[in-house]
């Protein structure tokens, strides 16, 4: 793994949530999240692509890649995840990247590499600035290449209190566009269509969107994984509402993939 002298500093507001994060890594929600956007990256990224990870943390996405013979770098913050990510990728027997390093150090850490797929997955609602985040994601994709980027469904921010029977806080997220996550950390939620305008001012246009998290959203941020009975059609019903309205509207976290148009002017 290689660290980065000198990283630039600012505000990590995920490491609040960083110690909660890794306990609850096994558990149902967090289950059900990496193994949709799994399949969903399945069906878009080609095997054997060059792809940087950034905030890849423990790195499920980015081993999972790494197992479809993609050759993945993974860029983290987070010394404790980096190991864990290192760790589960050499016991599998498989090659990871590791470098320590935020969004906003990728020229110190990647140099003037650009890669077939870029993946930023449960980073952009700890950020300050998603336009400055999406512009540098897109800036080190190849012509043609990928962006698979998740964020908080600015647009639904109610359904998790609101099944939940939390009435004062549904009520209060319908005008909302920050919430406490389930870590405890303030964070932040966007719209698909800001997000979406956002990449086309880049020269990105919208593959496919999916929802992650509609069923299971609302079930306790620690349920155990090893409650649920047939993890495969839990799964199987989570993908359908993921890929059609109006269910995907109501998820939780959106799955953006956006190509980078091969000629900027075509
Ligand atoms: C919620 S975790 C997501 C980890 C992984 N991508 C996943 O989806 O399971 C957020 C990750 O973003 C990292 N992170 C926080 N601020 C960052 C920044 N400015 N640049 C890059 N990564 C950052 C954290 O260290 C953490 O690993």
């Amino acid at each position: 793994m290689s660290a980065l002298p000198g990283m630039m500093r600012c505000v990590d507001r995920f490491a609040v949530g960083a110690v909660t994060w890794i306990q609850r890594l096994g558990d149902l929600r967090n289950a059900v999240r990496q193994e949709l956007i799994g399949r969903q990256l399945d069906a878009h990224v080609p095997a054997g692509a060059s792809v940087v990870d950034v905030g890849c943390g423990q790195g499920t996405q980015a081993i999972r890649l790494a197992r479809r013979g993609c050759s993945v770098i993974g860029v983290d913050p987070s010394i404790d995840l980096l190991h864990r990510c290192e760790s589960e990728a050499r016991s599998a027997g498989l090659n990871v990247d590791l470098r320590l390093g935020r969004l906003e150090d990728l020229d110190a850490v990647l140099g003037n590499r650009r890669f077939e797929v870029v993946c930023a997955h449960g980073l952009l609602m700890y950020l300050d600035d998603p336009a400055f985040a999406l512009a540098t994601l897109t800036e080190r994709l190849e012509p043609g290449g990928i962006l698979s980027v998740t964020f908080r469904n600015g647009a639904a921010l109610a359904f998790r209190p609101g099944m939940r029977g939390q009435w004062q806080a549904a009520i209060a997220a319908f005008d909302a566009s920050t919430y406490v996550n389930e870590l405890g950390v303030d964070a932040r939620a966007d719209r698909l269509d800001d997000i979406t305008a956002v990449l086309a001012a880049r020269g990105l246009v919208t593959d496919a969107w999916y929802g992650v998290r509609v069923f299971t959203d609302p079930a306790a941020a620690d349920e155990p994984l090893g409650d649920v009975q047939d993890f495969e059609q839990l799964i199987r019903a989570e993908q359908l509402a993921g890929s059609r309205d109006p269910y995907r509207q109501l998820a939780s976290q959106i799955h953006l993939i956006a190509r980078k148009r091969a000629n900027p002017n075509g």
